[in-house]
């Protein structure tokens, strides 16, 4: 199939540009290399990563959408590029969680690496004013980010991602340790949206315990340059 032409652009984040398309109900989502604070780097700490990146979110969503589960992924265009659909978004961030880690060992005080008997679902409120809050399902409603209908479903479709990703990711000798959803609504439909990439997920060796993928604990730019591709390489090779 021919490119699809990019237009205007509609949004640019640190990590990703939105362009228009021809068609008012698909755009354009760019991963760039390099956030625009470190626009003065010469060379970007890790070649290649918006590459890495869309191959990577259309290995997951492609996986996903063969189980059932709707997401915004149409198809990879050229090499950082993936047309989507355009999504209404939900002001929410979704965390899928199987072993303790993170902000959840700070806040309950439990010991990061602690499977969790069940996984922990955590919502929290996209404001960059607030920090991006905790919410629970009342709150979400309270707040008009999402009808119950909407919300049941997200829960519903962030569980079967994770029963989804787990062994995916298992048979790749990864441990899923927790992940980062976002949604949207296309046309009324909800659907998976944003990213699933190594920099909303924290995947572990499932032997070494190694932090494979993006660290937020400072390591050498060489190793987590490594880590970024030996995850690649599990997933896409
Ligand atoms: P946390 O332990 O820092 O709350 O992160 C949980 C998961 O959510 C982890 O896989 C990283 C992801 N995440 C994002 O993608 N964006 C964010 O802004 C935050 C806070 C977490």
């Amino acid at each position: 199939m021919p490119a699809v032409e990019r237009g205007r652009k509609l949004y640019e984040g640190k990590w990703k540009v939105l362009f228009e398309t021809g068609d008012p109900a698909r755009v354009i989502l760019r991963f760039k290399d390099v956030p625009d604070f470190d626009r003065t780097v010469a060379r970007p700490k890790l070649p290649r990563r918006g590459a890495m990146k869309a191959r990577i979110a259309a290995t997951l969503f492609g996986l996903l959408q063969e189980r059932g589960i709707s997401t915004h992924f149409l198809e990879l265009q050229g090499e950082r590029e993936m047309l989507v659909r355009r999504l209404e978004m939900i002001r929410l961030e979704v965390v899928i969680r199987n072993v303790v880690a993170g902000s959840l060992a700070k806040r309950l005080g439990m010991e990061a690496g602690t499977p969790l008997p069940v996984p922990v679902l955590e919502y929290s409120y996209k404001s960059d004013a607030l920090g991006d809050p905790l919410v629970n399902e009342t709150h979400i409603q309270a707040l008009g980010l999402a009808s119950p209908e909407e919300i049941r479903a997200i829960r519903e479709m962030a569980f079967r991602a994770n029963g989804t990703l787990l062994p995916f990711f298992a048979e790749r000798e990864i441990l899923l340790v927790d992940f980062k959803l976002e949604f949207g609504r296309h046309v009324g439909r909800l659907m998976l949206g944003d990213e699933l990439t190594p920099d909303g997920c924290r995947f572990w060796d499932r032997a070494t315990r190694e932090r494979l993928g993006k660290d937020r604990t400072r390591r050498s730019p060489a190793r987590e340059a490594a880590a970024y591709q030996e995850v690649f390489r599990r997933i896409c090779a």
